[in-house]
């Protein structure tokens, strides 16, 4: 637990700390867990409004984690319109903070009720509640951040300190601003995306999400595995998910004849459509952040395979020319190999292809879950680096999880 002092020495960093995060879903988990240290909660949920709906969008829990290590919690995202009847509904409604002792024993005079659905499929116990609504500076809710039982130092459920109440809010301003900033991004994101889905229909926003958290996922237990340390561990991630995001955006510049063909490629179509890894490159080329880098990487160098057998190879995305050194015999640049593909290109190599196996595309058909983990465990050592596949296995479960997260449809 953190004395007075130790809360304020933090939430003056977290403003600095949270500003730079720039991922959504990375930022909305990070708000939650500083969030729940600040005051010891052992649960918590983030809501973010929708149009005129809150969307349950990320939730954290100590106890059932402990329960059921590495497992999914039971809640799912769902959305709810935003009135009185519910806890989180008032709160994004009025714009006032609610500190409950016990969701259990709410005076029938109170215009909302505590839902029990979900306590009752989990086995949890919800008692103690502080919801707050993500105000921005302009006065706008933008979203409810939900702590859940405040633990005392010996870890039993006690009430929310009413001390706690400004510090909390202040911190809940600082979130609701950088929610918003990581929204807007997201957005122009996913703009760009769309750009790309009007040209190529299967490169649809859940193609995107799954890639991008499949990439995350895995980084994070390779990360982990070689001892990165955390500070890097959390800004690659952030990186990361964007970038996997756009991995196939240079696909833009490719023929309809040839991206929308329902069928097999022929040769020349498929060296032509081999172009969308620099052309993608070259979008990133101002490098004004390590996001371009890291976006300009991923997109040249996700078709590289560890034996050396993939594509572009060794160019410069601007010309598409051989570097100098890198010459087949036949003048056509040497594919990189193993350790020379940078890692996140890597990373995503195996992600874009788990997900284009267990996909239907134009050209065909979703394969069972069986088959795909066998041709990636085929492509262990040839198409892929050995070490991540082994990674991705060891994931397997948070994989699926994602899967259901970002469907089709
Ligand atoms: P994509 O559909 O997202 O596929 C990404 C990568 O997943 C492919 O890279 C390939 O490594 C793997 N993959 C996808 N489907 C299969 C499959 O049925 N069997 C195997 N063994 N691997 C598969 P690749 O081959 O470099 O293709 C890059 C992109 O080119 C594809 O992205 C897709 O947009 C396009 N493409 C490739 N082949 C065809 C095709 O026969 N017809 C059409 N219309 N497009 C194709
Ligand atoms: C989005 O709408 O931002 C993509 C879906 C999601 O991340 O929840
Ligand atoms: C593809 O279908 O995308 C090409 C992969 C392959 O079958 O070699
Ligand atoms: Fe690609
Ligand atoms: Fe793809």
């Amino acid at each position: 637990m953190l004395t007075e002092k130790q809360k304020f020495g933090k939430i003056i960093n977290l403003g600095v700390e949270i500003t730079q995060v720039k991922d959504l879903d990375v930022l909305l988990e990070r708000i939650l867990k500083e969030a729940r240290l600040l005051v010891n909660a052992d649960a918590g949920s983030i809501y973010v409004k929708e149009e005129d709906k809150l969307k349950f969008s990320y939730s954290q829990n100590d106890t059932l984690q402990l329960r059921q290590p590495g497992r999914k919690l039971i809640y799912s995202t769902f959305k709810m319109p935003i009135n009185n009847q519910s806890i989180a509904g008032y709160v994004a409604n009025t714009g006032d903070l609610l500190n409950l002792q016990d969701a259990y024993k709410l005076p029938s005079t109170l215009p909302f009720s505590f839902n029990r659905k979900y306590d009752d499929l989990s086995g949890y116990r919800t008692q103690s509640m502080l919801t707050f609504p993500l105000k921005t500076n302009r006065g706008d809710t933008i979203g409810v951040l939900q702590l859940i039982n405040a633990k005392n130092a010996k870890g039993k459920p006690v009430a929310f300190s009413k001390k706690d109440e400004p510090l909390i809010l202040h911190f809940a301003n600082m979130a609701a601003v950088a929610i918003e900033r990581a929204q807007m991004t997201r957005a122009m994101i996913l703009r760009t995306i769309k750009m790309a889905e009007l040209r190529d229909p299967k490169e649809t926003g859940a193609h995107v999400n799954r890639v991008a958290s499949y990439s995350v996922a895995i980084y994070e237990h390779w990360a982990a595995k070689r001892g990165v340390p955390h500070e890097v561990l959390e800004k690659n991630r952030d990186i990361l998910r964007m970038a996997a995001m756009l991995h196939d955006v240079g696909k833009v510049a490719i023929a309809d004849a040839i991206l929308k063909k329902p069928a097999r490629l022929d040769d020349a179509e498929r060296e032509i459509m081999k172009q969308h890894t620099y052309m993608g490159a070259r979008l990133f080329s101002e490098q004004y952040s390590e996001f371009d880098d890291a976006s300009a990487s991923v997109a040249l160098n996700h078709h590289e395979k560890w034996d050396g057998t993939g594509y572009p190879g060794h160019i410069n995305p601007f010309d598409a020319k051989v570097l100098p050194g890198y010459e087949n015999s036949d003048g056509t640049p040497r594919p990189k190999k193993g350790e020379e593909i940078p890692v996140f290109g890597r990373l995503v190599a195996l992600a874009d292809v788990y997900d284009a196996l267990s996909s239907k595309r134009a050209y065909k058909e979703k394969w069972d879950e069986v088959q795909v983990l066998e041709e990636l465990k085929i492509g262990s050592g040839t198409h892929f680096d050995p070490e991540m596949v082994e990674t991705f296995f060891t994931c397997i479960e948070t994989i699926r999880n994602i899967a259901e997260r970002y469907p089709d449809h």
